[in-house]
């Protein structure tokens, strides 16, 4: 048996010794590493899910990365997640941090599918010198105060209360930033609407709130309050959004806080269910009559916002307003496409309700201008349009103006966690939950929204301009075409031929 003499013995015992210390100096450094990394991550400002989730936030990143080289194998491609897939997500997530967004190598994208969208690049692109900023439009011609913006891609409504104050607050200082509007959605107009100084949009949800009086009517007094803020500067009524229509927004009790309550008038931490419509608006006469008083008392332009499903009540509206008088005409129309976000839903409407935009923004289009209306009532296109070719699509069918609700909450972080039901969003976007509101640095936050907006509008110039044209909103349904199911394209002015030319 080997026998160990007392030098062996010793030296032994002094490797053990050290070996313990080096364990134990090891292990201090790697608590030492996670204090430190705790207090940065915490202090820190940038990230919302490493100041909500400190340490362990930083697994995320790591595991993203990792995901580039395993997903091929393992996971859903860059393509296949919904509602948006990855590759959707890290153009908006890079316009906002405006970094690099260059991609290597090759599309990959399949062409194949019908309805893919093929922009039609011209032989001629337009010179960089050529090219011009998009030019302004003006809203509401024949109100006291029309309302004139240059801004084609806007803040689409999130009521304070779908979404928190530092989010608000982001929103409506990036919005001032970048020189868009942002629509309040239904929650009411709150002070960190106002506070960051953007063009605001007031929508008058079917609960009115903000507007109200005790029993939920429609308040002039409180209109006008409302109207005397010089930076609200159009009404928008809300008849449905593309996520519920035919039912009214859904508030959660959990996310009533008392000064949501107080800005709504609602009561504190009881679920807030707005009426499926707006109980004095049964028609397209009350429809135009509401337009109207809310036009008079206000002087500021006023639209109305709906998804569409049923269409033949939309030729009715038209001809009637003909019959009144142009004057009558809402001054824009936002069309919502089905497939539209919400803070809250019931499923069966959130999926199988209403027309997706690729049907119904060239249907709105098209019915506009066979009544001759298409000058008078601007269109406003929302739904999923988070990526230049989206924008681009939507002017290439006729719409003035583009707005995103959800390609912003990316630009504020979303990790697409689906839970903004919930009051648990890990992003502090959709909860009032103090602790992980904390992550949501507004003024970050403002930074990139305003770079994904102005991303958004520059890259949707190199489309255009590539096409030929020289800004944005000289897109046209030539410049686009739709893969149709024997694997071809066809032209978008063939498949929507232009009304002024089919009645020729
Ligand atoms: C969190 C959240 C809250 C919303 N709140 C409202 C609202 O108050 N009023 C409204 O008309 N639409 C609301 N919407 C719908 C959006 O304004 C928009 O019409 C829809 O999400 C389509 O745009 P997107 O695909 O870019 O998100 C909300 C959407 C989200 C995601
Ligand atoms: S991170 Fe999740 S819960 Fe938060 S806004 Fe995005 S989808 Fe909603």
């Amino acid at each position: 048996m080997f026998m160990m003499t007392e030098e062996t013995q010793s030296l032994f015992m002094a490797t053990m010794e050290f070996m313990a210390v080096l364990f134990i100096f090891v292990i201090g450094l790697a608590v030492l590493a996670v204090i430190v990394i705790f207090i940065f991550d915490i202090t820190q400002t940038k990230s919302a899910i490493r100041r909500n989730y400190p340490v362990v936030g930083h697994f995320r990143y790591y595991f993203e990365h990792l995901g580039e080289f395993f997903r091929q194998y393992f996971f859903a491609q860059d393509r296949e997640e919904m509602p948006f897939n990855r590759a959707q997500r890290s153009w908006a997530y890079r316009a906002a941090k405006n970094i690099d967004n260059t991609i290597a190598f090759g599309s990959s994208r399949d062409l194949r599918p019908p309805g893919t969208v093929l922009f039609v690049n011209c032989p001629f692109p337009t010179l960089g010198e050529d090219a011009v900023e998009p030019k302004q439009v003006t809203v509401g011609m024949y109100c006291e105060k029309p309302y004139t913006t240059a801004s084609l891609f806007n803040i689409s409504g999130m009521s304070f209360g779908a979404i928190s104050k530092p989010a608000v607050l982001a929103l409506s200082n990036g919005a001032r930033l970048a020189g868009c509007w942002m629509n309040t959605g239904e929650g009411g107009l709150s002070p960190y609407h106002l506070q960051g100084g953007a063009d605001i949009v007031f929508q008058i949800g079917t609960a009115k709130n903000g507007v109200r009086d005790l029993e939920g009517n429609l308040n002039d007094e409180k209109l006008k309050e409302v109207a005397a803020h010089e930076q609200v500067k159009m009404f928008e009524i809300k008849m449905s959004q593309g996520a519920k229509p035919g039912k009214g927004g859904i508030l959660p009790g959990g996310k009533v806080t008392e000064e949501i309550a107080n800005i709504r008038g609602i009561k504190v931490e009881s679920d807030a269910i707005s009426p499926n419509r707006h109980p004095d608006i049964n028609s397209n006469s009350d429809l135009l009559d509401m337009i109207a008083r809310v036009r008079t008392v206000t002087g500021k332009p006023v639209g109305f916002k709906a998804v569409i499903g049923a269409y033949g009540w939309l030729d009715n509206l038209f001809n009637e307003i003909n019959e009144r008088g142009i004057e009558s005409a809402p001054d824009f129309i936002t069309v919502d496409s089905a497939d539209g976000g919400t803070g809250a839903a019931p499923m069966p409407l959130m999926d199988d309700m209403g027309l997706p935009l690729r049907e119904s923004l060239p249907l709105l289009i098209d019915k506009l201008n066979e009544h001759g209306l298409r000058e008078r009532i601007k269109v406003v296109s929302s739904g999923k349009l988070i990526t230049p070719a989206d924008v681009a699509w939507a002017l290439c069918v006729g719409a003035d103006f583009v707005t995103s609700a959800r390609g912003f909450m990316f630009a504020l972080g979303c990790i697409q966690a689906l839970q903004c039901n919930k009051n648990t969003c890990p992003t502090g976007i959709t909860t009032h939950n103090l602790k992980l509101q904390k992550g949501l640095n507004p003024e970050n936050k403002a930074n990139r929204v305003m770079h994904y907006a102005k991303n958004m509008v520059k890259e949707v110039g190199v489309l255009a301009h590539s096409c030929g044209v020289k800004s944005p909103r000289e897109l046209n349904r030539m410049h686009a075409r739709i893969v149709t199911n024997n694997g071809l394209s066809v032209a978008l002015s063939e498949l929507h031929p232009d009304v002024e030319k089919k009645m020729q």
